[in-house]
């Protein structure tokens, strides 16, 4: 059932999910969840050990268990996902069935600027590439997983999204 102290926010990596997720569960007095960090704590490595022993599939569906799993219950809370989860195993459409979806529309350029070389090679998505074979991805990744983010209830473009201003 639909329930609104759900908030779910999506979008691509580096769009502020985590930030404006923190500071809004806060504000609302909800928990804070980050997706990536639950999938962690079931999974008890890190995530780019998980993309490297068992693959992107293992950690996909993984993903949506633990996604379900958070969205079954019934307490009030904020989740950030990570950029992919949206767009695999009908992962959204779940997410607006059980609550509130909010897309973090961030222009890519922006997105780019804020990872720098060292946050992005964190990532294990990707892990050996050069910068220009990562913004080649990042290019395809918007495009494809764009469709996903915008069927959000919510939606919340660029500059607007600044924790301090949408949340004094
Ligand atoms: C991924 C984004 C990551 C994490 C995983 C895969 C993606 O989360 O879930 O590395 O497919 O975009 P962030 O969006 O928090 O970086």
């Amino acid at each position: 059932m639909m329930d609104p102290r759900k908030i779910v926010l999506v979008g691509m990596p580096g769009s502020g999910k985590s930030t404006l997720g923190r500071a809004l569960a806060d504000k609302l007095r909800f928990s804070f969840y980050d997706l990536d960090d639950l999938i962690e704590e079931k999974e008890g490595k890190n995530i780019a050990r998980i993309f490297a022993e068992k693959g992107e599939g293992y950690f996909r569906k993984l993903e949506s268990a633990v996604l379900e799993e958070r969205l079954s219950g019934t307490e009030a809370f904020v989740l950030a996902t990570g950029g992919g989860a949206p767009c695999y195993h009908e992962n959204m459409q779940r997410i607006n069935r059980e609550g509130v979806s909010v897309f973090l529309d961030v222009p890519l350029n922006h997105i780019l600027e804020r990872l720098t070389g060292t946050q992005l090679a964190i990532r294990p998505l990707f892990s050996g590439m050069d910068t220009s074979e990562i913004i080649l991805k990042l290019k395809n990744m918007y495009v494809e997983r764009c469709p996903f983010y915008e069927m959000a209830k919510i939606k919340l473009r660029g500059e607007d999204i600044s924790p301090e201003l949408l949340i004094s």
